[in-house]
């Protein structure tokens, strides 16, 4: 080759580069909390989300999709693309005085998307522990963040309230920070409005030169149940006040999305944005949520418990305007949004998740074929399981439930006294109990609940669901399938044995927010 030649070479070389670089594409990340299946416009619901409605029609809409039973826990796969078994976070979610986080040697995705050159933005809830500085969103990765570190809190006075059962006292006090920094001054705002706003500034603030990766967690749809009025005004045929409230707040928070796409577009990153829409958990039925048809709810490995809402619209996705119905999972985003951020996986371990894009993008089959739901032995459910709450207390969720020892004997294969799922294919297999079986009736109807036929309570059973046929679990088929039940008691048994040691420390009596004036940390 030519001197001539090899300098043009050189020279394309150069200006190739980078393109090349300002080419990965913008990734938003949108996680609604305790959204149920039945929440959602798209999904035939009386709840109104014509934002919603129109990213999934003209997207990709992901029918086939699972999410972990608890906000902790999926947040946690979502974050480190691990199962929870693998992160010894298997148990439960973080309490606000429990001294734990996501373990600090896992690399979370804000930190290797930072290291693939995005400006990385958190708002919202993050609810992966904060008992040390170390744990916080600034030090795992993402370059700012504004939002609230526990569970769920009042929407406009962004005060939690929690009870350490060791001491007998409940605590009470602000949960919302700038950074790392304790934010008041913003009593009084919803925080819907609130973290739109601050998503859409930082649209607005965004240096072009660098990708951009935004993830908002919002507080909505998690009770407490409040909305501004205005929001309930098209609900006044809904006679059931909880589900009215919380009618208001699913749209609450889809103006919000319609306002976050909005600003994209406004500031030219749309055409390179890759913009994704999931549900963190099932809805809880005893605070307005629903699933229906499916059974179950949140806190369950029913598939209203799992069963995820998702949705990607992308200018960049290659065949959209279609319902996708291939097995896709939370652990899938880390590895699908490394490879399209062009970045290296190298420094993760043994990931559960798969790159899905191609999935998403052109309709290929997924490379999924089996999802472990959860193995727990801790589990207990905590709240009455009933369908109609004036006949139960709610449950106090500002305590947190004491664990039962658990019956583990590994020595004879997988012991079916535990709680855990397993999905292969259409097979779904559930050991132990999987929490609430009930079938929660469509809201609004007149139909009672329907409790499952020979009711299965608290005892040790092995249940198996072709979930193709039957979405809902209504027939209960491992007597027909001795080998299929074999086959996923083997494969519960292999993720049992390499499973890490469940991390659930008791309270710490010396997390006192008074201290600081915020939840925050305090070791
Ligand atoms: C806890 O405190 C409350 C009031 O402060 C008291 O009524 C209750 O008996 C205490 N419970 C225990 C177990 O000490
Ligand atoms: C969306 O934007 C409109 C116009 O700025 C604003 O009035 C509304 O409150 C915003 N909605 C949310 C949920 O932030
Ligand atoms: C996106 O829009 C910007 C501004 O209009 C333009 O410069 C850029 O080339 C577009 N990118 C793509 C991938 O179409
Ligand atoms: C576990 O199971 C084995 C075989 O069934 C039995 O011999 C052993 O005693 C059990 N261990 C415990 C701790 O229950």
């Amino acid at each position: 080759m030519g001197i001539r030649q090899y300098s043009i070479l050189l020279l394309s070389v150069c200006i190739y580069l980078p393109i090349l670089e300002a080419t990965s594409p913008n990734i938003v990340f949108i996680l609604a909390d305790d959204l149920g299946w039945n929440d959602v416009g798209f999904h035939g619901s009386e709840i109104k989300t014509p934002n919603l409605d129109k990213l999934a029609k003209n997207g990709v809409q992901l029918d086939n999709y699972y999410v972990q039973p608890l906000c902790t826990p999926s947040r946690n796969q979502l974050m480190t693309g691990k199962y929870q078994i693998h992160t010894g976070m298997q148990h439960q979610i973080i309490w606000p005085c429990q001294p734990y986080c996501v373990p600090l040697e896992e690399k979370l995705l804000p930190e290797l998307l930072r290291a693939a050159g995005y400006a990385t933005h958190m708002v919202g809830k993050w609810h992966l522990g904060m008992f040390l500085k170390e744990c916080l969103p600034t030090r795992r990765g993402f370059d700012s963040f504004f939002g609230y570190l526990t569970g769920s809190e009042d929407y406009y006075t962004h005060h939690r309230c929690y009870h350490i059962s060791e001491l007998n006292v409940t605590r009470c006090a602000l949960d919302l920070r700038e950074g790392e920094e304790v934010a008041p001054g913003y009593d009084g705002m919803y925080s819907t409005h609130l973290f739109t706003q601050r998503a859409t500034d930082l649209i607005h603030n965004h240096d072009h030169k660098k990708p951009l990766f935004l993830y908002l967690a919002f507080q909505a749809v998690h009770a407490p149940l409040q909305v501004p009025e205005r929001y309930t005004a098209p609900y006044s045929f809904i006679k059931d006040k909880q589900r009215r409230l919380f009618a208001g707040m699913v749209s609450a928070m889809d103006e919000a999305v319609g306002n976050v796409t909005e600003a994209l577009m406004a500031h030219n990153l749309w055409n390179n944005t890759v913009l994704i829409f999931s549900s963190d958990n099932g809805g809880q039925t005893l605070e307005g949520g629903s699933n229906w048809p499916l059974r179950g709810r949140k806190w369950s490995l029913w598939e209203g418990g799992v069963r995820g809402v998702g949705l990607v619209n992308s200018p960049l996705l290659e065949k959209p305007g279609v319902t996708s119905r291939e097995l896709i999972h939370i652990t899938d985003w880390l590895p699908t949004l490394l490879n399209l951020a062009k970045g290296s996986p190298e420094r993760t371990t043994s990931l559960d998740g798969f790159d899905v894009w191609k999935t998403i993008s052109k309709g290929t089959t997924s490379p999924r074929l089996e999802i472990l739901h959860n193995i727990d032995p801790l589990y207990v459910d905590i709240a009455p399981c009933t369908g109609d709450p004036a006949q139960s207390l709610l449950p106090d969720l500002t305590h947190k439930p004491r664990p039962v020892t658990s019956r583990v004997n590994q020595s004879d294969g997988f012991d079916v006294h535990i709680h855990a799922a397993i999905r292969y294919r259409q097979w779904k297999l559930l050991t132990g109990y999987p929490g609430c079986p009930l079938w929660f009736p469509k809201p609004g109807s007149t139909s009672s609940l329907q409790s499952s036929p020979p009711c299965p309570t608290k005892e040790a059973a092995v249940r198996l669901y072709n979930i193709e046929q039957d979405p809902e679990e209504r027939d209960e088929v491992s007597a027909l399938n001795p080998t299929t039940v074999d086959f996923l008691l083997r494969r519960l048994h292999h993720y049992q044995s390499g499973s890490k040691p469940i991390i659930f420390p008791d309270d710490d009596p010396k997390c006192d927010p008074g201290l600081s004036g915020a939840w925050g940390p305090w070791a």
